[in-house]
C-alpha cells in the first residue's frame, strides 16, 4: 500500500530487491525489521538485521551501481520509500572532495561484502574506476594548495572597471575584479578559482587581499579624479564579497583597518554580495549588513534578478543598490523578455529608493534604453574592460564626457 508519503506497508517475508538488481530508491525503516544478506557458493548468508530508524538501498544510488545485497523483511514492516533522485540531486551538489570521500567509503565496504566469505577481509582497495569523481576531487585538491601558496606570495591583485553614472556621463567609481597572476599559467580569471575558493576557507584570503588592494589604490585614483573634477566624480571603490564572508566575525574590524591605513572613510567603499548569497541565514545576513551600513559602507546586491530574493527580504536589508545581471543586459537586443525583466527591476528599485547598476553594458543601444527607464549607473565593455591600476588612472586623467566631439564614442546619445 503506498500512502501519500509513500509509505509502506510490507508483509514478513517480502523481498524487497535482489542482489544485482537495478536501484531506483532506498528505503528507511518507520517499524519492523529487514534482513541484509548475500548469495555465496549459492547460499545466503545473512549479513545484517536492520530495525526502526536504519536507512538501506541507498548504496546502489550513491554510486550508481546494482544491489550489493538482498533485502527481506524479517516481520510486518512499514518503509518509508526515498526516491532516487531524492539522494541523487544531493550528492551532485555537494563540494567534489566530500563526494570522492563517500565513493571511497562505500567502494570499500562494497569491497568488505564481497569478502564475507573471507571473515571480511579486503583484499583489494577501492580503485578509481568505481571512483567517478575522483580526477575532479584531485583537481579541487589541487587548486586549493595553490590557492593557499597564490595568497601567501600575493599572486592574487585587482582590476578595475569604470562605472558610470548615466545623467551626467562622469566616471562614479570601479568595480575591483581580482586576477590571479600565476607563475606558470599567467593570468587566471576568477570564475577559475573563486567557487572552490568559496567552498573552502581560502575565500577570506581572497577577499583580504582584494579588499586591501583596492583600498590601497583608491587614493591614487581618487588624486587622479580631482585632476579632471570636470569629468570624473570622486570615485568609490566596489568590492566584492561573498556570503561566508559575512560570517567573519573579523570582517568589519578589517575594513576599519583599511579604511584607517589608506585615508578612506567608509562612503567611498562599496561591497557588493550576489542576491544568492544574502538568503542563507537572512537574519544573521541582515544583522552584518546593517553594521557595515551604520559605518556608511554602500551595499549592493550583485547579478540582481538571478537569485530567489522576495519583495519582503529586500525591505528587510539595508541595501544601497541593485546591479542587474549582465545576462538581462545583454539579452536586451533580442529578447522583450529582457527588456521586460529590467524595466521592472528598474521600477522595484524606485520603489524600494536605491540607486542601479546595469551590468555588461557593451552598446549604446543598451545605454540609451537603460537611460530612458531610469537606470542610474553602467558598468561594461562598452566603457572598459577591467583593467590595472595603471591603465585604471590613465582612464580617469583621459575621462570625457562629452567624447563625442572628438569623434570618439559617446553616451551623449541617451
Ligand atoms: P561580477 O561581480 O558579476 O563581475 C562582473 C563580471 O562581468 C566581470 O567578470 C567583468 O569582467 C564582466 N563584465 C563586465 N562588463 C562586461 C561586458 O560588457 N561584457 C561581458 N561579457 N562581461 C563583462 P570577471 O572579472 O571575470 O569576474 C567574474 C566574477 O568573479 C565576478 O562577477 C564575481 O562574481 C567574481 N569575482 C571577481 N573578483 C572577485 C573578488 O575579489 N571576490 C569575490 N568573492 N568574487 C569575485
Ligand atoms: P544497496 O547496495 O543499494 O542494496 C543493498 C543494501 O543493503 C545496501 O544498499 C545497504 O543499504 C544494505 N547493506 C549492505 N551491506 C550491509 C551491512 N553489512 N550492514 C547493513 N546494511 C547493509
Ligand atoms: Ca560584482
Ligand atoms: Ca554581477
Amino acid at each position: 500500500m503506498v500512502s501519500e508519503f509513500q509509505q509502506l506497508s510490507v508483509p514478513e517475508g517480502k523481498v524487497l530487491f535482489r542482489e544485482s538488481d537495478q536501484a531506483d530508491c532506498a528505503y528507511a525503516i518507520i517499524d519492523g525489521s529487514v534482513q541484509i544478506s548475500v548469495e555465496r557458493d549459492g547460499k545466503s548468508v545473512a549479513i545484517a538485521t536492520l530495525g526502526p530508524g536504519e536507512i538501506f538501498g541507498e548504496m546502489a544510488i550513491i554510486a550508481s551501481a546494482n544491489r550489493s545485497a538482498t533485502a527481506t523483511a524479517l516481520s510486518d514492516c512499514v518503509l518509508q520509500r526515498i526516491e532516487a533522485q531524492q539522494f541523487t540531486h544531493r550528492v551532485e551538489n555537494l563540494d567534489p572532495v566530500m563526494r570522492l570521500v563517500i565513493e571511497v567509503i562505500l567502494a570499500r565496504f562494497r569491497n568488505m561484502l564481497n569478502c564475507v566469505e573471507a571473515g571480511g577481509v579486503v583484499t583489494r582497495s577501492a580503485n578509481s574506476s568505481e571512483l567517478p569523481h575522483f580526477s575532479e576531487a584531485m583537481e579541487h585538491l589541487q587548486l586549493e594548495h595553490e590557492l593557499k601558496i597564490a595568497i601567501r606570495e600575493q599572486q592574487l591583485k585587482p582590476y578595475y572597471q569604470p562605472i558610470v553614472c548615466l545623467a551626467t556621463g562622469k566616471l562614479a567609481g570601479f568595480e575591483a575584479l581580482i586576477r590571479w597572476h600565476h607563475p606558470v599559467h599567467g593570468t587566471i580569471m576568477p570564475d577559475a578559482f573563486i567557487p572552490t575558493a568559496e567552498q573552502s576557507d581560502l575565500i577570506k584570503g581572497v577577499t583580504s587581499a582584494c579588499l586591501a588592494q583596492a583600498c590601497r589604490d583608491l587614493p591614487e585614483l581618487r588624486l587622479a579624479a580631482l585632476k579632471n573634477i570636470e569629468q570624473v566624480k570622486p570615485v568609490f571603490m566596489s568590492v566584492n564579497i561573498t556570503g561566508r564572508d559575512l560570517s567573519n566575525p573579523d570582517l568589519l574590524q578589517e575594513i576599519q583597518s583599511n579604511l584607517d591605513e589608506f585615508g578612506l572613510t567608509a562612503d567611498m567603499l562599496k561591497l557588493e554580495i550576489t542576491e544568492n548569497s544574502l538568503m542563507h541565514d537572512l537574519d544573521a545576513v541582515a544583522e552584518v549588513l546593517l553594521r557595515l551600513r551604520e559605518l556608511g559602507i554602500g551595499i549592493a546586491i550583485d547579478d540582481f534578478g538571478t537569485g530567489y530574493s522576495s519583495m519582503s527580504h529586500l525591505t528587510q536589508l539595508p541595501i544601497s543598490t541593485l546591479k542587474i545581471d549582465r545576462s538581462f543586459i545583454s539579452a536586451m537586443p533580442t529578447s522583450q523578455q529582457n527588456r521586460n525583466v529590467v524595466t521592472t527591476i528598474l521600477r522595484l528599485a524606485r520603489e524600494l529608493g536605491v540607486p542601479t547598476v546595469a551590468e555588461g553594458v557593451d552598446s549604446l543601444d543598451a545605454i540609451a534604453f537603460l537611460a530612458d527607464h531610469g537606470c542610474e549607473y553602467v558598468q561594461g565593455y562598452y566603457f572598459s574592460k577591467p583593467v590595472p591600476l595603471r591603465d585604471a588612472i590613465m582612464l580617469v586623467e583621459g575621462w570625457r564626457v562629452d567624447a563625442a566631439e572628438n569623434g570618439e564614442t559617446s553616451i551623449r546619445a541617451m
